[in-house]
């Protein structure tokens, strides 16, 4: 028998709630992960007595009871609601568009007369089949709307202009009749109080954990001291790159402490004009309604990605696609490997997702035990 019964690449969510799972019912894990914290890409570092969302801005959202009471029962969260704002040249706005948004526009104050503004706007293009982003978005809320939210807000994260990418990017554009700021219409919302990390380390706590241990420095060995290996860094690099990269869009932060309480009364602003070149600030101490003297801002720019930057959207269109199935088809043909979250899988995952898909995982070993344990008694 071999030293654990799994070895689990990755200390992100995926790996972080099955190594939870499989210890609590007695399995030996050794969890790797090769950057130098736990917790993958939800990680906080404290800056100030602030936490500072270290890969991006994370909000916990769910409909799903099960898994709000799951993540509550590790750590309980707070009420934060995400109400972002848009600045455009400065002239700041209530996102996800709704009765404030266009009251701000327009001057609208009943939804009736926001209907008819934006129906002035669509109508001519009711009839069009969009052929772009451009298209799609115009028809889906008119003009004005597009020009001042979407059109460069979009050139700026995807490196493109609308009206050279698909008109799938955009299926729905969410549009409130109603005077709420709410960003999700999910039931459930908020940040885990004391932040992402206490909730990761509760789930790892007691399990040997490695990290500045990347599985590629010595996949021989790492491949040789347990029965099974639960993957969840790169597809495309699992598999040594064989049939190219699987491509992503990056993102670049540039994280400042200011001498003042606060910087923007907001936890999230979107610059949605061409002449911002970040497209977010994130104000971190906001997300935990903190209290702090002093507050930490970032800012975020969206780059191209290469191997060496850290990947962070799929880049979903038919070529890496085609990539993907290629690998796909050797993925099933690995034995006692399970390859599972957002990087082995290619594909964007909410957090309540992941937590979902890796407890999926979980049950279905379980099963397999279960079975196993029945002939093999
Ligand atoms: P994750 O990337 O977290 O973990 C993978 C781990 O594997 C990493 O720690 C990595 O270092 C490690 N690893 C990779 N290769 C390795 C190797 N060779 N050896 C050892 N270790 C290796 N979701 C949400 O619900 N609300 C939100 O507001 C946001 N916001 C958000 C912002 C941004 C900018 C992004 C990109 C994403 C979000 N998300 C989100 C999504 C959220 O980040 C995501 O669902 C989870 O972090 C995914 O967890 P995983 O475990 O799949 O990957």
């Amino acid at each position: 028998k071999k030293e654990y019964d799994y070895l689990i690449v990755g200390s992100g969510l995926f790996g972080a709630v099955f190594a939870y799972e499989m210890t609590s019912i007695g399995k030996k894990c050794l969890v790797i992960d090769k950057r130098n914290h736990t917790g993958g890409n939800i990680h906080c570092r404290q800056v100030e007595g602030i936490n500072v969302h270290a890969y991006g801005a994370h909000i916990f959202h769910t409909e799903d009871i099960e898994i709000w009471n799951y993540v509550n029962n590790l750590v309980p969260f707070n009420n934060y609601v995400n109400s972002p704002l848009a600045s455009y040249h400065g002239e700041l706005y209530n996102l996800p568009f709704n009765m404030n948004t266009f009251y701000r526009l327009w001057g609208t104050s009943t939804p009736d007369q926001a209907r008819a503004k934006i129906l002035e706007q669509t109508a001519q293009f009711a009839a069009i089949r969009p052929s772009n982003l451009e298209e799609q978005a115009i028809k889906l809320v008119g003009t004005e709307i597009y020009e001042k939210f979407i059109r460069h807000y979009t050139s700026k994260q995807w490196g493109r202009p609308p009206c050279e990418l698909p008109a799938s990017i955009i299926r729905r554009i969410p549009v409130r009749f109603t005077f709420n700021n709410n960003y999700f219409n999910d039931r459930y919302q908020g940040i885990p109080i004391g932040g992402y990390n206490v909730m990761t380390e509760k789930m790892l706590k007691g399990i040997e954990v490695r990290i500045n241990t990347d599985f590629f420095r010595d996949r021989p060995y790492f491949e040789s001291i347990a029965e099974k290996t639960v993957f969840s860094g790169r597809l495309d690099e699992y598999f040594g790159y064989c049939f190219g990269d699987l491509e992503y869009r990056s993102l670049r932060f540039e994280t400042e402490s200011l001498n003042m309480d606060d910087f923007q009364g907001n936890a999230v602003v979107n610059f949605t004009d061409q002449k911002t070149p970040y497209t977010r600030i994130y104000e971190h101490k906001h997300f935990e309604f903190g209290t702090q003297p002093t507050t930490v801002i970032t800012r975020e720019y969206p780059m191209a990605s290469a191997r060496t930057a850290e990947p962070y959207y799929p880049i979903n269109d038919v070529k890496n696609m085609q990539i993907l199935d290629r690998y796909k088809a050797l993925k099933e043909r690995e034995q006692n490997v399970i390859f599972g979250g957002r990087l082995a899988e290619y594909r964007y995952y909410d957090m309540h997702q992941v937590i979902a898909s890796a407890l999926h995982t979980a049950k279905k070993e379980f099963r397999l035990l279960s079975v196993n344990k029945s002939i093999h008694p």
